[in-house]
């Protein structure tokens, strides 16, 4: 055995002897959020021989990390096993055994219901219980049909194995860390406060030990994650509390790790500590994530969202002459039970005077649960449809403005991946978006000095310079 193979990680070996080796298969839907845990299910699977295949045919296990957030997410997973159904039959018929799981989101509103609906699913699990998912499976691989949607009482991230050093590597210099999840401020419309639960933060600890690992395999880049990320609060070590801000200067003291980002952020826990982490904290990088929804108070109340649009701006006037160069990015829902073309032009008056860098925005979808879907007053779809098509055509123009205003500028660009043409590569701006440079692909993970020299519809270019 040479020395490099010995060094590897002992991974089972298909074999007489052996655990045969398995195959995965996970198709992610929804946030951020999604990706990390379907990363942590991968690498939880991993421990029991399951290897990743990007093959869906091929798969032992397949795995739907689904999204509640609007009916059309949630319907796509139902389609999507439609499916999977007749694969699993033709799988059957050349004697292979399929095992199809819905964790994520879905399986969390719906539980059993996905059982009786997909007949072809064995296992339903949801995200806080993600950490059983390895005994969940053989136990679907025994012909049980497993649902597992209790919140836990042990707390799953003491159970999920950290991040994997190998794979880490192969997911490139940039990676999510989940530090918040769950929701306590349930906005009317949202489904998350249901489907991800109550609001908790990882302890201070276990969240450096996971960025210090994922440093240690080569991450530059981490992007703190929760629905609330803001809320994040902890015990720090010299027995204060801390908030985001504390936590972001602490990691910030991390060798190697070169940028920082958290997303998403409501308005009402922006502290005053995290705005000067804006001002101060060069690896924090000038974007931030804060939806505001709607633009008209009487929508807001209604929405539950608990600030005014006056305060929103406040806060962003704030923000700003911390960090004047901050890139601000919004959600925005339009048509909401009770929305009119008054409330619907407060929202284009709003998006005006903060010009988004960049922005998301949906119709209002109904979601069965929540108080939103018992309000009268539903605005008809074509009016939603009209509404939404004026809202992104002025968020695109500012999107294009602003991408516009980056020629000329110099930055630091961190080199992520290979880019669409042979000799580029790709990294972020530090507004987040995506910089096509020529670089040599062993300049991955390297940090570069750049003139933006160009912006398309969707990217920038630069030049190295230096
Ligand atoms: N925690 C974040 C949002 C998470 S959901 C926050 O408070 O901003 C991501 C986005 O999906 C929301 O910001 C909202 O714009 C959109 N969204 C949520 N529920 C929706 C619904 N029922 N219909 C349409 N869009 C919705
Ligand atoms: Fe949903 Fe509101 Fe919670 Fe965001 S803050 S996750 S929109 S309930
Ligand atoms: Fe969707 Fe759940 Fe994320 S509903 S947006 S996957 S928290």
């Amino acid at each position: 055995m040479t020395q490099e193979t010995a060094l590897l990680p002992t991974s089972p070996v298909a074999g007489e002897d052996h655990v045969p080796l398995r195959k995965v298969f996970v198709k992610t839907y929804g946030c951020q959020m999604n990706v990390y845990d379907s990363d942590r299910m991968s690498d939880a699977l991993a421990r029991d021989g399951y290897v990743a295949t990007d093959a869906v045919e091929d798969a032992d296990f397949v795995l739907l990390n689904t999204c509640h957030i609007r009916e059309k997410a949630a319907e796509k997973v139902y389609s999507e096993l439609g499916r999977l159904r007749d694969l699993k039959k033709a799988r059957a018929n050349e004697g292979r055994e399929m095992v199809i799981g819905v964790a994520g989101c879905v399986a969390q509103a719906e539980g059993d219901e996905i059982l009786r609906r997909a007949p072809a699913v064995d296992l339903v699990i949801g995200p806080q219980t993600y950490h059983r998912l390895p005994e969940a499976l053989k136990r679907a691989r025994g012909g049980e049909r497993v649902v597992e949607t209790d919140y836990a009482i042990e707390d799953k991230f003491d159970h999920l194995p950290n991040p994997d050093r190998a794979k880490t590597r192969a997911r490139g210099v940039t990676a999510f860390l989940t530090v918040q999840e769950g929701c306590d401020k349930f906005c009317t419309f949202c489904v998350v406060p249901y489907t991800r639960g109550a609001e908790v933060s990882r302890p201070v600890a276990q969240i450096l030990a996971e960025a210090e690992k994922l440093v240690e395999a080569g991450v530059r880049e981490i992007t703190l994650l929760g629905q609330n990320v803001n809320a994040w609060h902890g015990a720090g070590p010299e027995g204060r509390d801390w908030g985001l801000g504390d936590l972001l200067r602490r990691l910030g003291e991390i060798d190697g790790l070169a940028r920082l980002r958290y997303t998403t952020s409501h308005p009402r826990d922006m502290d005053d500590s995290l705005i000067e982490a804006h001002r101060s904290m060069a690896k924090l990088m000038p974007y931030l994530h804060l939806p505001v929804q709607s633009g008209s108070d009487r929508i807001l109340k209604a929405m539950n969202r608990r600030h005014t649009a006056t305060e929103y701006l406040a806060l962003i006037d704030r923000i700003r002459v911390a960090q004047p160069d901050l890139a601000l990015s919004g959600d925005f829902i339009v048509g909401f039970p009770g929305e009119t073309e008054k409330d619907f032009e407060d929202t284009m008056r709003l998006v005006e005077s903060v010009g988004y860098a960049q922005a998301f925005s949906f119709k209002y979808s109904s979601r069965p649960g929540t108080p939103g879907a018992e309000l009268k007053d539903q605005v008809p779809e074509d009016v939603k449809a009209k509404r939404l098509e004026r809202l992104q055509t002025l968020l695109a123009r500012h999107q294009r403005d602003f991408a516009a205003a980056c020629v000329g500028r110099e930055i630091d660009l961190l080199l992520e991946k290979p880019g669409r043409l042979a000799g580029q590569l790709v990294g972020r701006s530090p507004w987040l978006q995506p910089v096509n440079v020529d670089a040599k692909q062993s300049q991955i993970g390297d940090i570069i000095r750049v003139r933006i020299t160009k912006a398309g519809p969707n990217s920038l270019f630069a030049e190295m310079i230096g």
